[in-house]
C-alpha cells in the first residue's frame, strides 16, 4: 500500500505551526504531565515525530532536555524557526542511528504512529525506540483511537468520510482538522488497541499503563463527543 506522509508539505506545516492546544488537542495533552510525572525519572527526552515542535516545547516546559526528530523537512524547519535554541533533527524514515542506545529517560510520540503504516514498520520503529531507552526509561505514545475517525469532535470532522466506518487496522482513513485554515483532509492509518498490543509484544516492550482521556463539562471548550467517547489513547511502555 502506498502511504504518503501528508505532513511533508509547506502549507500543512504552516497551519500546524500556528496550532497550540485548542479543543480536542487540549484533551490529548491534558493528562500527559501527571502520566509523565508518575512514570518517568530523569530529563533526557526524545520527541519522536515532533512536527513543528509543539510537543517538544511542551516537554521543555515540563523541565525536559528534549530533542525533536521528524522525517518531514517542512515541519522541522518551522520547529527550528519557532524555537531556535533547541535541537531538531531531520532523519530518514526509520533511521534512528543518530543516537546511541540507552540515551533517553523518555521517548514521547504524540500522534506520530497515526502516520506509520504496516505492522512491520510499527514493530521496527518501536524496537528501535525501545533500544534508545536507558534503564527504567519509558516510551509514551499517544495515538488516535479508531473512534476518532467515525465521530465529530471540537477540533475534527469526519462526516465527509462515511467509508471510515468500514476501515480495519492498517487501512487509510481521512479526517479534517477544523482549527486550521488548511481544510484538506489528513490521511492517517487506523490501528486498533488489540493490534497496538501485538506491536508492543513483538517489539519486546511491556505495556505498563493505558489511558483514554475523557473531557469534562466544566472545561472551557464546546465539546461534541469528547465527554463520552475517548478520541485518544495514551500508552506507557518499557523494556522488561
Ligand atoms: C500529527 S504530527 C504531530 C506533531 C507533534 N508531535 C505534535 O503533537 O504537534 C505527526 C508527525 O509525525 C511525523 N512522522 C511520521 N512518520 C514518521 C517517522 N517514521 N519518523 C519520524 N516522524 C514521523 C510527521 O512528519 C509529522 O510531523
Amino acid at each position: 500500500m502506498e502511504f504518503d506522509n501528508v505532513y511533508n508539505d509547506r502549507e500543512r506545516a504552516e497551519a500546524y505551526a500556528r496550532l497550540e492546544f485548542p479543543g480536542t488537542y487540549y484533551l490529548a495533552y491534558r493528562d500527559l504531565p501527571p502520566i509523565i510525572a508518575g512514570h518517568v525519572r530523569g530529563t533526557a527526552a526524545l520527541d519522536f515525530g515532533c512536527g513543528t515542535g509543539r510537543s517538544t516545547r511542551f516537554l521543555h516546559r515540563l523541565g525536559f532536555a528534549a530533542i525533536g526528530v521528524d522525517i518531514a523537512d517542512d515541519m522541522i524547519k518551522l520547529a527550528r524557526a519557532k524555537d531556535p535554541g533547541s535541537e531538531y533533527v531531520l532523519v530518514k524514515d526509520g533511521d534512528l542511528g543518530h543516537w546511541r542506545d540507552k540515551a533517553f529517560d523518555l521517548v514521547l510520540s504524540v500522534f506520530t504512529f497515526d502516520n506509520i503504516p504496516t505492522m512491520q514498520k510499527k514493530v521496527a520503529l518501536f524496537t528501535d525506540l525501545g533500544n534508545l531507552l536507558n534503564e527504567g526509561g519509558k516510551i509514551i505514545s499517544l495515538v488516535s483511537s479508531p473512534d476518532i475517525y467515525t465521530h465529530e469532535w471540537a477540533s475534527f470532522t469526519t462526516r465527509d468520510f462515511p467509508e471510515n466506518k468500514f476501515a480495519r487496522s492498517g487501512d487509510k482513513v481521512k479526517i479534517i482538522m477544523t482549527d486550521v485554515t488548511d481544510r484538506r483532509p489528513v490521511e492517517d492509518i487506523i490501528w486498533s488497541d488489540e493490534d497496538y498490543r501485538k506491536v508492543y509484544e513483538q517489539a519486546g516492550l511491556t505495556l505498563v499503563h493505558t489511558c483514554r482521556p475523557l473531557a469534562r463539562e466544566d472545561e472551557p471548550f464546546t465539546w461534541v463527543n469528547e465527554t463520552r467517547i475517548a478520541p485518544w489513547v495514551v500508552y506507557v511502555l518499557e523494556r522488561p
